[in-house]
């Protein structure tokens, strides 16, 4: 195929480096998975009209995931320590009106800032919280996911106790280098945890880098 206009190639590049300077705090890894996971998302929130996102970091997944799914509206969530840099990000990658304000979620917070959600997505965010913290995650997905809402994970996990490559071994021999309560889940372990907020599986897809990218879906009726 030819390019019906010549590519600067050193202008894209200048373009990227003045990008991700513009940014507080930038994430390759998101650059790298936001395309597979986009492909993703397209055909399971079809039709969706809502998305919190836990842990939303750099902004880049938002503000991709925003522009690329204009029927729904992304609302991005961040710690009281991550709020500022990541309102600022947004701000940088021109974030589309669809993306909305970010709200300060924890998932420690008694409250979450929302009542019902139609959708939830998170992405890196269970191997970096304590155990507890993740139970804490599923206790307040569970009380936020409406019936028949996606919750929606991406990052790496071990099956049955095994690492699905060597190098996610070593990454998490690193994680817990940094903080011993950090650690790549068990699938198993975090499906119960699921499970018990009435979340049924429904697809696990092997993505690129030795990451996961699981859905569940909240049942029908919620037992309250
Ligand atoms: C590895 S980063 C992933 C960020 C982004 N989702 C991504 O994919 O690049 C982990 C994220 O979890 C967030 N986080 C850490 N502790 C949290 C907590 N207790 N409640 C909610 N988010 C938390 C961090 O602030 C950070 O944004």
């Amino acid at each position: 195929m030819k390019w019906l206009f010549p590519i600067d190639r050193h202008a894209i590049s200048r373009d990227f480096i003045q990008f991700t300077k513009r940014m507080k705090y930038f994430s390759q890894a998101c650059e790298n998975n936001k395309q597979p996971i986009l492909e993703i998302l397209k055909r399971v929130l079809k039709g969706c009209h809502q998305v919190l996102e836990i842990g939303s970091g750099s902004g880049q997944h938002a503000v991709y995931f925003g522009k690329q799914l204009p029927h729904l509206t992304w609302q991005p969530t961040e710690t009281l320590e991550g709020i500022a840099i990541l309102k600022e990000n947004l701000v940088s990658l021109s974030a589309p009106s669809n993306v909305l304000t970010p709200l300060v979620l924890d998932v420690n917070q008694p409250l979450w800032p929302l009542d019902s959600v139609a959708n939830i997505f998170s992405a890196n965010t269970l191997h970096i919280l304590a155990w507890e913290e993740v139970e804490l995650f599923f206790k307040g997905v569970g009380a936020l996911l409406k019936p028949k809402g996606l919750l929606c994970v991406y990052g790496p996990f071990r099956y049955q106790g095994n690492y699905t490559s060597l190098s996610n071994a070593e990454f998490d021999s690193w994680l817990k280098a940094q903080d011993v309560e950090r650690g790549i889940r068990d699938f198993e372990a975090v499906n119960t945890l699921a499970e018990e907020q009435g979340l049924e599986l429904k697809e696990d897809y092997a993505m690129p880098a030795n990451n996961q990218f699981l859905i569940w879906q909240r049942s029908e009726k919620i037992n309250s």
